[in-house]
Formats: C-alpha cells, structure tokens, sequence
C-alpha cells in the first residue's frame, strides 16, 4: 500500500498557499491537504490550480448529508480530479456507499474515499450526555470504522494510536490516515496525543498529515524532507 507524508495547506489565501508550494524546487510535489478554511475562501479553482501544478491532493471536506446529495457533491469532488476526499461515517452506510457511486469517473477510477469516526475534540462526556452512544469511544472508532470498511470505502481518519487496532479490525488494506504527528522535542500545540513520523509509521500508519511542523518551520522543505525519511526509512 502506498505510504506517504500529506502537509495540510492550513493557509487561508491562495497567496499564502503558493508562496509557500513555491519554496519548494520544481521537481518536488509534496502531496498537500485543502481543508474547509482554504476551499471556503477559494473556493474549487485552489484545486484545480494546486493539481496542475503537479500535486496530489487530499480534500478534506468531511461530508455528511443524505445519500443522494452527497454522491452528487462526490461526482463534483471527483470531477476536480482530487486524490483522497472524506465524509462522516456517522452519515451510515447508505450515504457511504452513494458517496462511492458517486466519486466513480467513467471509467472506473475514483478518488481514495476516507471516513471520519468520532471527531478526536469530541469528549467520552460529549459521546454519551449529547450523542447518546453509550459505548465507550475506543469501541465507537472502530464500530464506525468497519461499518465504513463493509461500505467498501478505502480507510478512516484516526489518531496514529488508534491505527494498529484499526488494521487488526478492518484489515491490512483498509488504510490509516493520521493527523497529531510531531517531531521529536517539537511543540505539541493543540494536538494531545502525538507521534513522531517515525513510530507512526512503526504504528501502521499509511499516510500522516502534518502541518504546522512542517508549515511554520522556517525551512519547511527541510522539515518536510526530515518527516518523509523518518516515516518512509
Ligand atoms: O498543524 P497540525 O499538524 O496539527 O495539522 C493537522 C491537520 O489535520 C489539520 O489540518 C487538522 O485540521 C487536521 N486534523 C486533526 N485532527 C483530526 C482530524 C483532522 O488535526 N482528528
């Protein structure tokens, strides 16, 4: 399975995103993640323009709708010729597998498609007093995770802790895709239970998402380099 190092463009202007896709040389394209900030403010041309210039890119939009509307809102991700897109799987399966039918192009190829369980800022208080679920929080990720694996969608969000329990439940294949990963000795910020790249990697983790280490380093294409030879090897 395809590993790989996605720095979320956590940028709030086009200006602010390509200044800083230009520090790096042109032979090297990092895949990226488009967030809801940037794509609200930009809106789809950011995506178009960060894929021509040679990209991949993660559109992390998070989905969550009834059935038809999200597989129509799927078929116009997919059309932006996007890499990985996501959605809820609080949405249920119905929703997850229109999202599919939807992202397929002519054709058959499609975007990876990821599910986000339980939000990691909501709280074992939140999860039973205002969702009502009274399973505890471990049991919910991967209950969600594998109704989104039966849905036949690709891999979830989860905390690089939570990614070796979520391969042994839903298989080898279905992949993981991490944010709350930090350097060693680095700043931990608002994230509360990190990783370095390194034992995440070692955690079975497919793809970390990294941005402030990377982003407000002042040599981000070192930093950038640093997390791709610590979680690659
Ligand atoms: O700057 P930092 O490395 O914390 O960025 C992590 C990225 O991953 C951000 O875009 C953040 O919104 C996203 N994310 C997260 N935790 C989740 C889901 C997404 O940090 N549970």
């Amino acid at each position: 399975m395809a590993k790989d190092v996605i720095i979320a463009l956590d940028f709030p202007t086009r200006e602010e995103t390509l200044a800083f896709l230009d520090r790096f040389p042109s032979g090297e394209k990092p895949f990226v993640k488009i967030g809801m900030e940037l794509y609200y403010a930009e809106g789809p041309s950011i995506v178009r323009e960060v894929k021509a210039r040679g990209h991949k890119i993660f559109l992390d939009l998070k989905l969550h709708d009834i059935p038809n509307t999200v597989k129509r809102a799927m078929a116009v991700l997919s059309g932006l010729d996007a890499d990985m897109v996501n959605l809820h799987a609080a949405g249920a399966s119905a929703m997850m597998k229109a999202a599919l039918e939807g992202l397929t192009r002519p054709g058959g190829a499609r975007p990876l498609l990821i599910a986000v369980t339980q939000l990691t800022s909501t709280g074992a208080a939140a999860l039973k007093d205002e969702l009502l679920i009274d399973a505890p929080m471990e049991e919910t990720v991967l209950s969600y995770a594998k109704n989104a694996a039966a849905s036949g969608l690709d891999g979830v969000v989860c905390s690089p802790l939570e990614a070796a329990l979520v391969k042994e439940r839903c298989g080898k294949n279905f992949c993981t895709v991490t944010p709350g990963v930090r350097f060693a000795g680095g700043d931990a910020g608002d994230q509360k239970r990190v990783m370095t790249p390194g034992q995440a990697a070692k955690n079975g983790c497919d793809y970390i998402v990294m941005g402030r280490p990377i982003t407000r380093d002042p040599d981000p294409v070192e930093a950038y380099r640093r997390a791709v030879s610590e979680f690659l090897g």
